[in-house]
């Protein structure tokens, strides 16, 4: 199969459409990361999904709307508290998981009784989404296990070959994937960090908290998360900030040893590696996260080694970014 890569115009989004109806697969971006799209009422086109990317069954998926879809028509809202977080923050870069009305097949869902939906903010998503106007369920469009894409280009070196067509909306700019909340409950429970953190929640809705799944050993919410997430396909290590000594001592053996070695790191940490190759992320949270994704797969094709350095952090966005860093450097 050829895969083309189209601009977003009136041409590609009716091919688009043809693909879709006809129970094919479409990429398209999203301002978090590319989205591997199939009618979300299709078993048939939503099982291709788990095909291509090599997904494991038990791993659900996000339906994705325009912002003037009626939600209500795929999911039971049965807390006050969503309409305020809906209100804040959709369209945008957030997931709310929901009971399912069972619209959007139990293929994508995984036979969970619930069904995570997202609004993304990004305007050529929109376009898309408005002219298909139907629930569009969507992984990010990279291989299981492999660094989301940011750019079109990185879902063509993917999944080229396997998909006819991915629309080209340019390079994303939120860089991480959306923030998920559990909303079937009494209290927002965040399944997944991003960029809307819990005190952003906190201030619409009065209440959120994290789910158990982001705390260390206990069984994790989102079925995704217990998956190897992320990761470039170079070693990789990951170093405490207070550990540089002993990442320069790896770094100088593994150079003496004529091996190719990066280190990826926050500016300030960068600033201190005097001579060594560097691979800069930025030095907010808000610019690490919009560069981390095509940083870590440009380090594919330049290194053996990896060795990352933990970012400083204090809030909700920093937590966020470093979950996605921890995850593609611990190997
Ligand atoms: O930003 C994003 O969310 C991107 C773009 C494409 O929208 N999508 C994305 O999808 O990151 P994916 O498939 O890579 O991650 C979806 C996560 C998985 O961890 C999955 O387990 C969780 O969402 N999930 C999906 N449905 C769920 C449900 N009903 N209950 C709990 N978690 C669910
Ligand atoms: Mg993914």
């Amino acid at each position: 199969m050829r895969t083309k890569i189209l601009p977003i115009n009136e041409e590609s989004l009716a091919e688009a459409c043809e693909i879709l109806l006809c129970d094919g697969l479409v990429a398209f971006p999203t301002e978090t990361v590319y989205g591997l799209g199939a009618l979300g009422t299709s078993p048939y086109a939503v099982m291709k999904i788990f095909e291509v990317k090599g997904r494991p069954t038990d791993n659900p998926l996000i339906a994705h709307v325009h912002k003037d879809f009626d939600i209500s028509e795929l999911v039971e809202v049965e807390h006050d508290y969503v309409n305020k977080i809906k209100e804040a923050f959709m369209p945008g870069p957030l997931t709310l998981v929901l009971k399912s009305k069972e619209i959007v097949t139990s293929v994508a869902t995984c036979n969970l009784d619930t069904l995570a939906i997202r609004m993304p903010s990004h305007p050529g998503c929109q376009e898309f989404l408005a002219a298909i106007d139907m629930p569009i369920v969507a992984p990010s469009a990279n291989r299981s296990m492999h660094v989301s894409p940011v750019t079109a280009q990185h879902v063509y070196d993917d999944l080229s070959g396997k998909i006819p067509l991915i629309l080209d909306g340019g390079m994303c700019t939120g860089g991480i994937e959306s923030t998920i909340v559990d909303c079937t409950g009494e209290v927002p429970l965040i399944l997944r960090s991003g960029l809307i953190t819990r005190e952003m929640i906190q201030d619409v809705a009065g209440k959120c908290e994290y789910a158990d799944a982001l705390v260390e050993g206990q069984a994790p919410k989102a079925p995704g998360m217990k998956y190897k997430h992320y990761s470039p396909s170079v070693n990789t290590m990951m170093f405490g900030r207070d550990n540089l000594a002993e990442a320069r001592k790896l770094y100088d053996a593994q150079t003496a040893i004529g091996k190719m070695v990066y280190f990826i790191c926050d500016d300030t940490i960068a600033a201190e590696l005097n001579n060594c190759n560097v691979i800069k992320l930025g030095s907010s949270s808000e610019e690490i996260a919009d560069n981390l994704y095509e940083k870590l797969r440009s380090a594919e094709s330049i290194c053996d080694l990896l060795i990352g350095v933990e970012l400083d952090v204090n809030n909700g966005v920093d937590r966020a970014v470093m979950n996605r860093f921890g995850k593609a450097c611990k190997g």
